[in-house]
């Protein structure tokens, strides 16, 4: 099961002696959790307020909501910044394989979609990854001390085995077809495809869900947790704000490659999938 691996990292731009990077890097590949209790993200007074806005001071006035929008595009530009540094220094090893992508806050920018709330592994149906890794730091940035709470579930290996046989290949022509209809922003690999197949068998099998009701990990307001979220079946529990920032990781750089769901998925399938 995943656990939490624990570093005392206290600031964005810290440094990390580089025997220890390599063991978070190993944990991080075997599936655990990076979890960085100390690590806070620190809010502007004005940030706070606009997340917390008070019932009766609705976002009525055209002016404030210019305003807010303004804060909001900074606060995301300093969480991305924050988190390029802190992964320099924790997984070197990745540097040329790191490509930073989307930003975003929850709750206040992004309606949770419904696979959220149960377990799942990520995976995107109009953007295909093409076998790359889905890495994201997240951080709690709740001002009332609440925490935000995972469900998490099997390794992955577990999950694909269970699932494998139940999983129907693309049919022919299914991948470029969604390219043309611009349902996929490019041809979706067969890897994409099985990962959103595993995510529709492991979602509608409530047997499977309710097993891991209460495998829950907390993750405390004012910390910062990483995880391959490819790889790591999870699912929230309730609401709460939070930050996240989503990069992709070539399967290349990786120090165990054969752990990437790439390699899990194509040992199964006995042939190449991207
Ligand atoms: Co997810």
């Amino acid at each position: 099961m995943p656990m939490l691996y624990p570093i005392p990292l206290d600031a964005w731009d810290g440094a990390l002696p580089s025997a220890e990077s390599a063991i978070a890097t190993d944990a991080l590949e075997a599936g655990h959790v990076l979890f960085l209790p100390n690590l806070r993200f620190e809010l502007s007074e004005a940030e706070v307020a606009y997340l917390n806005p008070r019932p009766s001071s609705a976002s009525a006035d055209p002016a404030r909501a210019v305003i807010a929008v303004h804060e909001l595009r900074a606060l995301m530009g300093r969480f991305a910044a924050s988190t390029r540094a802190l992964l320099t220094a924790l997984l070197p090893a990745y540097k040329i394989g790191l490509h930073q992508a989307e930003t975003t806050i929850r709750p206040v920018d992004a309606s949770r979609r419904k696979t959220d709330t149960r377990l799942h592994v990520d995976s995107f149906p109009r953007q295909p990854s093409n076998g790359k890794r889905i890495l994201r730091v997240f951080s709690n940035i709740n001002s009332d001390g609440r925490a935000l709470v995972w469900k998490v579930g099997e390794p992955f290996e577990a999950v694909a085995q269970r699932y494998w046989n139940d999983l129907r290949p693309p049919l022919p022509g299914e991948r470029g077809l969604l390219a043309t209809i611009r349902m996929t922003n490019g041809v979706r690999s067969r890897y994409d495809h099985y990962m959103l197949k595993l995510n529709d068998a492991l979602g509608h099998d409530p047997h499977y869900q309710r097993q891991f009701e209460s495998t829950t990990r907390e993750f405390p307001a004012g910390s910062t947790w990483v995880c391959f979220t490819d790889q790591v079946s999870h699912a929230a529990v309730g609401e709460a704000h939070q930050l996240e920032q989503t990069f992709w990781v070539d399967v290349g750089v990786l120090r165990h490659q054969e752990s990437a769901p790439l390699r899990v998925l194509e040992s199964l399938a006995g042939r190449k999938l991207a």
